[in-house]
């Protein structure tokens, strides 16, 4: 495994919307991205950009069954959720965390930025919730 370039930092929260009035009011954030509903993830996202560095991605819960709903049970006004890397190889990098004995949480999937992603549980990762992304390609059009 090679450490990639940290791509986001994923914090959850109960309000995108007052999420993003802290960011832009009290953090200073001048590039806020429009929200949008991952139904199939159960999430609402917003990223937010930080100068030259990784994003924030805010995500709120999309429905009932969505994945963090027990997080904000235990943080009510949310929190910081993941932290998101990039790999060239998301194929690749899944086989060798598995070769590793790490537990990787649900199949590959389309991430936030239209590209493949997979989780890995926390309590193999040093306590902190890893999303493990595919470099976007040269060019490659994201969806958000
Ligand atoms: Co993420």
């Amino acid at each position: 495994m090679k450490l990639g370039r940290l791509n986001h930092i994923g914090v959850a929260t109960p309000s995108i919307s007052d999420a993003v009035a802290f960011w832009r009011d009290t953090m200073g954030a001048t590039t806020i991205h429009e929200p949008f509903d991952m139904p199939e993830q159960g999430v609402k996202v917003c990223f937010v950009d930080t100068p030259s560095g990784p994003q924030i991605e805010l995500i709120e819960p999309l429905g009932d069954a969505s994945p963090i709903r027990a997080f904000l049970e235990k943080n009510p006004a949310g929190g910081q959720h993941h932290v998101c890397f990039e790999v060239p190889d998301i194929a690749a990098a899944r086989a060798e965390f598995e070769g590793m004995g790490k537990r990787v949480l649900g199949p590959t999937r389309i991430g936030a930025h239209g590209t493949p992603i997979f989780f890995l549980h926390p309590r193999d990762m040093g306590g902190v919730l890893t999303e493990i992304m595919e470099t976007p390609s040269e060019g490659a059009h994201w969806s958000n």
